[in-house]
């Protein structure tokens, strides 16, 4: 599988380099936005372009394999994670900073086999990083090989929360909630607007953890390769294993400082991709 998984790899870098042009391109000019779910949660032209350009080169290469993508999703399509090896995109990660001209927005490619994430590709073309990783590889970032913080304490930490889409009063109480513990028991907090910039953060060593409620299978497929690969863990923020289709994530530098976090936080259940 290994040799297979590096073609994926050259395809994946291939294409997210060539939707890093468009999104650079666009990223100047004025946007068609559209919303979604809510009035927070939004979409443009570029979007779905992106997602466009990203499948057809896949399906091109490897015909038989499976798609899930962001807008594919949103438009009615199929959220189904079996098996077979399976592409996750998110076209635009970061569309509000994207929309807004805030540099943190990317594009996000990972792929699962038998469930499992095996690789992840993360172009941020605007701040001019390319996050890459194979299961078993390490993880990278502009080709230079990525670590994750060493320190072990969260009142050592820097750690990134994200407000979200979702304005569904009690959760963004219980979010509200969170950010309280969280800022009175760490360094700082932060927040960029793209989980998968986030898991790179993490995963570069910059920051200790990420906890956010509300993000898709998408946000997360390739974030989770790369972070595993230079070193951390991903959890459910329960502390529990994570489940890629139950919209939650825990990120750390080590299973202590996210355990450390899972305990001063609480829960909250989504609705299911
Ligand atoms: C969003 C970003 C953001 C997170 C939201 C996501 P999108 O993805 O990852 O950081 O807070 O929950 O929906 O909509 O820009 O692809
Ligand atoms: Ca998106």
């Amino acid at each position: 599988m290994g040799d297979m998984v590096q073609e994926y790899l050259k395809i994946a870098v291939e294409v997210a380099k060539k939707a890093g042009k468009r999104v650079k391109t666009d990223f100047y000019k004025n946007k068609n936005i559209d919303v979604k779910e809510n009035f927070a949660d939004l979409v443009t032209e570029t979007d779905h372009a992106v997602e466009e350009l990203i499948f057809n080169r896949i399906l091109e290469k490897f015909p038989d394999h499976k798609l899930i993508g962001e807008e594919t999703v949103s438009a009615g399509g199929h959220c189904e994670l079996t098996d077979d090896p399976t592409w996750i995109v998110d076209p635009i990660d970061g569309t509000t900073n994207f929309v807004h001209g805030v540099p943190h927005t990317c594009i996000s490619i990972g792929m699962a086999i038998n469930k499992q994430p095996v690789l992840g590709v993360v172009n941020a073309p605007i701040l001019g990083e390319m996050y890459t990783a194979v299961k078993g590889q390490g993880a990278f970032c502009n080709g230079t090989k990525i670590s994750v913080s060493t320190i072990s304490e969260l009142n050592r930490s820097v750690v990134i929360l994200e407000g979200g889409t979702s304005r569904v009063p009690e959760i963004l109480k219980t979010k509200v909630g969170n950010i309280k513990a969280v800022i009175e028991n760490c360094h700082g907090i932060r927040c960029y607007g793209s989980a998968a910039i986030n898991m790179c953060y993490v995963a570069r060593g910059s920051h200790e953890a990420y906890m956010e409620h509300g993000i898709h299978v998408w946000d997360i497929a390739a974030g989770v390769v790369i972070l595993e690969e230079a070193g951390g863990v991903v959890l459910d923020p329960s502390g529990g294993e994570l489940d890629l289709m139950n919209r939650r994530v825990l990120a750390g530098c080590s299973r202590t400082v996210a355990e450390q976090l899972s305990a001063i936080t609480q829960n909250i259940d989504m609705e299911r991709d």
